[in-house]
């Protein structure tokens, strides 16, 4: 069992990069069937869902506009309630057809917060993928368009995903070690 540490905890290998790609692969194939034709402005949150953005941005075969935005709720890991945005960042989209890009959805606290703001901008279509979803820990009800993988509560990192900022660069996600 291959096993890291990361600041105070350890982590193991749970799905290990390969898995990732296919599945990735699978993502392109539903986006690119999805919006075949249309113009699309995609909005990748930050940090976490970079390397997700990384790796399906260049495989979309219609035309798009990538915009990337930090948004941040949880700190080591616990979700934690308000999230900051840049609401004149977000008046952007008023009107356009919008997808954004998430590494992981867990209370669904964070894409809700966001959501909420850019209904009430009348956007043409707001879609949402992520790589990850742990269905048993959501709060909220947001359509999930486009979903990787369906997870249990536990914590993840790796592939974008960090705990206290370390592991994001780590090509695998590993969950933590059960005791
Ligand atoms: P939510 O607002 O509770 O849905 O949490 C969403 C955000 O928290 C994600 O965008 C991640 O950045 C972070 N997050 C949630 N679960 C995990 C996890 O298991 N590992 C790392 N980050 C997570
Ligand atoms: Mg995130």
């Amino acid at each position: 069992m291959i096993e890291i540490q990361l600041v105070d905890k350890k982590f193991q290998l749970f799905i290990p990069n390969a898995r990732i790609l296919d599945k990735i692969d699978e993502l392109t194939q539903q986006i690119n069937r999805a919006y075949s034709g249309q113009q699309l402005e995609i909005l990748v949150l930050l940090d976490g869902a970079k390397m997700f953005a990384d790796t399906i941005l260049p495989r979309l075969e219609f035309n798009y506009n990538a915009h990337y935005q930090q948004v941040k709720s949880y700190q080591g890991m616990h979700s934690g309630g308000a999230i900051q945005f840049d609401r004149e960042f977000l008046n952007q989209f008023k009107g356009k057809n919008l997808l954004i890009l998430e590494d992981i959805v867990d209370t669904g606290n964070t894409l809700k917060q966001l959501s909420t703001v850019l209904m009430a901008q009348n956007l043409e279509q707001l879609a949402i993928a992520t790589l990850l979803y742990k269905p048993r820990q959501m709060k909220h009800s947001i359509p999930l368009n486009f979903i990787g993988f369906e997870i249990g509560p536990e914590f993840v990192v790796g592939f974008g995903m960090d705990y206290y900022e370390c592991g994001r660069e780590l090509k695998d996600i590993y969950h933590l070690k059960s005791q």
